[in-house]
């Protein structure tokens, strides 16, 4: 009889114990009505290893014993998300965490603070930066008590979160491996003193993310390497009236995260070209990558850290790349040239089509009107929204973009095409004339 109670609750226990192995924590789900009162700080650490991809497990702050995938010669990374008006969990920490753990055999720590981050109130947030930034310098130093180096943590912070990375790689003396900024917030943060924001002493190495910078974003550079996609300001496809409703607010500064996730699944990759202006990278004056050497001009996202050494070396770079209005965001950059033989010269844009293995891809050359002249060659950045890998035929569209002036000809000589990354590989050289 003892002895039947005694296994029954061995295997009670057993149960209880598989049970709670098999129970996956979800992120905090709060509504409108919780941001409405205002909700106080309070942070939970969800863990992803590769065990489970989708299962997260609750960590605690203080025993990490209890935690036995949670691999401290790994590295470990959090993701730290921003300013929760709603409440609601944010949408692409699933495909975040799976992307990461697809890319390299690591902790992901999602940092749930969704309670203190859902407010109404804006500054109760910010103020809570501060706050979220100590509790989880102090859970790193446990980590590192148990044997974590500080190099082996990566802080990815979203908005609100790139400045608590900040707060939190300050506490630490700026040893922590790096931080990856995904539109830092503006509001509230823009004109501080480098204690008062993110700023490149906060770790070996960051690199920063623009996409909102005329609004929630910071227009300033805060990192190693600054990356303004699409110039920072307006984000293609995004909303440009008030009548789109929310999504006129925060279209352009998520798009950060979806940039970042588009980095992360390798279907192609998005050079940046170190510039003063947007207006200047879409003129072309930039396309120089000689300083970095054979590896050319960073890419953007994830795989930035191949060229940390030479931008540290730089100090601090501003680049700028485009996008397209939907995944993939890639595009591919060729150097048009073009010389016309009207007898006068021609102002206009150009559209190009590049034709090949039944695919079309097509660039846009309208941010200003071009000037043609007779036996000048033209040179033209052209950013197409596909990468073709054979170009059997292109097509160009000229337009004096105004319906009301005469229609024009542009009498074309020669059109030379070179993508810029395949130099010797794909470059089409064109001679043909017309009437
Ligand atoms: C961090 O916050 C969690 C929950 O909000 C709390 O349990 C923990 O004690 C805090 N850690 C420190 C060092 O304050
Ligand atoms: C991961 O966890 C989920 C949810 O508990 C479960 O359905 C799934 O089978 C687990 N996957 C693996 C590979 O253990
Ligand atoms: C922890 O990770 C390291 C590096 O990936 C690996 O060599 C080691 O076997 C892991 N330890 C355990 C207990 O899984
Ligand atoms: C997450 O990934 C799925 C599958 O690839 C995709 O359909 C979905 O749009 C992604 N969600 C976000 C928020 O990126
Ligand atoms: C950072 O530096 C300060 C001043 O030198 C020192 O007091 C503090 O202990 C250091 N903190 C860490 C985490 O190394």
């Amino acid at each position: 009889m003892f002895l039947w109670h005694y296994l029954l609750t061995l295997l009670l226990l057993i149960a209880v114990r598989i049970c709670q192995a098999e129970r996956c924590e979800e992120f905090t789900d709060l509504d409108f009505s919780h941001a409405f009162i205002g909700t106080n700080l309070k942070i939970r650490l969800l863990l992803y290893t590769r065990e489970n991809v989708t299962c997260g497990t609750l960590v605690s702050h203080t025993d990490l014993s209890s935690h036995p995938q949670f691999n401290l010669s790994r590295t470990t990374t959090f993701i730290i998300h921003g300013y929760r008006p709603t409440g609601s969990p944010p949408v692409w920490f699933k495909n975040f965490t799976e992307l990461l753990l697809a890319k390299e055999d690591m902790n992901v720590i999602v940092v749930d603070w969704n309670y203190g981050a859902a407010n109404v109130n804006y500054f109760k947030a910010v103020e809570n930066t501060h706050l979220a930034a100590n509790n989880l310098t102090a859970f790193i130093q446990i980590m590192e008590e148990h044997g974590a180096s500080l190099s082996s943590i990566y802080l990815i912070g979203v908005s609100l979160g790139a400045h608590i990375s900040g707060f939190i790689g300050a506490n630490l003396n700026g040893s922590i491996g790096r931080i990856t900024a995904l539109d830092p917030a503006g509001p509230q943060f823009t004109g501080n003193p480098p204690e008062g924001r993110l700023d490149p002493t906060d770790a070996q190495f960051v690199d920063v993310l623009h996409t909102d910078i005329d609004a929630l974003g910071f227009r300033e550079p805060l990192g190693h390497i600054d990356f303004y996609a699409n110039g920072g300001t307006d984000q293609p496809g995004c909303p440009k009236t008030i009548f789109s409703g929310s999504s006129y607010f925060k279209c352009d500064h998520q798009r950060s995260v979806k940039l970042f996730l588009n980095s992360l699944d390798r279907t192609c990759t998005s050079r940046a070209f170190p510039c003063s202006s947007y207006k200047d990278f879409l003129d072309g004056k930039c396309l120089n990558c000689e300083r970095f050497g054979a590896a050319g001009c960073p890419v953007f996202g994830y795989d930035v850290t191949q060229w940390r050494d030479v931008l540290l070396s730089l100090g601090q770079t501003k680049t700028y790349f485009s996008t397209n209005k939907v995944c993939p965001y890639c595009m591919t950059s060729y150097r048009l040239e073009v010389m016309i033989w009207n007898q006068d010269s021609r102002w206009g844009y150009i559209t190009a089509k590049l034709h090949g293995n039944g695919k079309e891809a097509v660039a846009t050359i309208d941010h200003r009107a071009t000037q043609f002249k007779k036996f000048t060659e033209t040179k033209l950045f052209a950013q197409f929204d596909k990468d073709l890998q054979s170009v059997q035929k292109m097509s160009l569209k000229f337009s004096n973009g105004n319906v009301l002036k005469p229609k024009y000809k542009l009498r074309v000589l020669r059109i030379r095409l070179t993508h810029l990354e395949r130099k010797r590989g794909l470059s089409v050289d064109m001679m043909f004339f017309s009437r």
